[in-house]
């Protein structure tokens, strides 16, 4: 039996990574502040991961196989869970980051990259860290966010001579599906498309890389029971664009439809891109973990977080491999034009990079 510390866990994809654990036989510890309890059978720890006397207190003399971070955000917050999890607490060390890692200010090299963006275009050894910067303030921290996940995984990567364990940081793609997606993006799409609302995209909008929330959490898992460090991207095969996403939307509204309006400056939507990243998945799959398809899931993700007020008007989009096409002969085959379409995307990589404050931080 491994024992296992979750840092979160009590909501989206971290409840469903503690299940697949419980499920695997694993001992599952729980940490988090104590605003909803964690799934049935994981033994419950009440702390803030801020405060290191608190962290060092909630965690005894308990030691742990596999350390999963869902929560750090910040380098300072990555600095505490150092020197915490040093000194044999851990044997490995798993931090939940995201593919905006690869959005900083000097990374216009990757605007309209034909190839898709590697874990080697960020080196977490090569990030300046700031620790005096204010990581403390909500605000900061939200209009930060990749640069808090970047230093953050700076912090675990840099040597030290406690060589605590092995580490790595596994950079999420954008997380759709399920009921419990709390984020509000899609929700975001689902009220301008029954409206008729125009929903704002920057002139040249770019598709980009998103993940299932069960395959994310598939893959957590499997990053629990492997022993690679480093970065490693997580994405499912393809490429979807805004349009793409919308359209889908608008299939479970009756009457509904996407409208577009291009703007310059100012907010775009959550998931429209100005800039052009798509990851590179071929790490991870090279290690063994096999990904689904962007446009086979979607139907079910977009389905799963309209819940029951979704009015489908097909009914065919709930399983894998469903007419998720929509030419109608319900094989989930694309045209020809489709097909080459998407695979050009896929695998040019012509991936996209938000250049938008909104959706950021979770
Ligand atoms: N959703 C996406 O599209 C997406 C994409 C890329 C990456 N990610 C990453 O996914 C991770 C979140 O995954 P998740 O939503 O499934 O989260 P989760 O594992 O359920 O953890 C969230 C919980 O962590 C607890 N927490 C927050 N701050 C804490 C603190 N200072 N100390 C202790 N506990 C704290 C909160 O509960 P309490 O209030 O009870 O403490 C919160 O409900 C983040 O690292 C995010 O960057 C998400």
């Amino acid at each position: 039996m491994r024992d296992i510390l979750v840092i979160g866990g009590n909501r989206y994809f971290g409840k469903r990574l503690i299940d697949r654990l419980i499920a695997a036989g694993d001992r599952v510890t729980v940490l988090n502040r104590g605003s909803a309890s964690p799934p049935a059978g994981a033994i419950h720890l009440v702390a803030d991961r801020d405060d290191e006397a608190a962290l060092n207190s909630a965690l005894g003399d308990r030691t742990f196989d596999v350390v999963v971070d869902q929560v750090c955000y910040t380098p300072r917050q990555a600095a505490i869970a150092r020197r915490v999890f040093t000194g044999g607490r851990t044997h490995r060390y798993v931090m939940t980051s995201t593919i905006e890692v690869y959005e900083y200010e000097d990374s216009l090299v990757y605007e309209d990259a034909v190839v898709p963006v590697r874990e080697d275009a960020v080196d977490p050894r090569t990030v300046s860290v700031d620790l005096e910067l204010p990581w403390h303030r909500a605000e900061f921290r939200d209009t930060h966010y990749g640069e808090g996940k970047r230093q953050a995984e700076a912090v675990f990567a840099a040597d030290g001579t406690e060589s605590p364990y092995t580490w790595t940081s596994v950079r999420v793609a954008h997380v759709l599906g399920g009921h419990d997606d709390f984020t509000g993006r899609l929700d975001h799409y689902v009220a301008r498309v029954r409206t008729g609302t125009p929903i704002a995209v920057p002139t040249e909008n770019r598709p980009s890389t998103y993940i299932h929330v069960e395959e994310i959490a598939d893959f957590l898992f499997w990053a629990v029971g492997e022993d690679f460090t480093g970065p490693i991207n997580a994405a499912s095969h393809g490429l979807l664009t805004t349009e793409e996403l919308c359209a889908t939307v608008a299939r479970y509204i009756p009457g509904g439809r996407a409208v577009f309006q291009n703007v310059d400056v100012g907010e775009t939507s959550p998931f429209s891109f100005a800039r052009s990243y798509g990851m590179d998945n071929s790490r991870a799959t090279g290690l063994g973990f096999t990904f689904g398809r962007v446009q086979e899931w979607l139907p079910r993700a977009v389905a799963e977080t309209l819940g029951p007020t979704a009015d489908m008007d097909m009914d065919m989009d709930l399983d894998m491999g469903a007419d998720v096409d929509g030419d109608g002969d319900g094989d989930g085959d694309m045209g020809a034009d489709q097909e080459s379409d998407r695979e050009a995307g896929f695998d040019t990589g012509s991936g996209r990079k938000r250049d938008s404050g909104s959706g950021k931080g979770n």
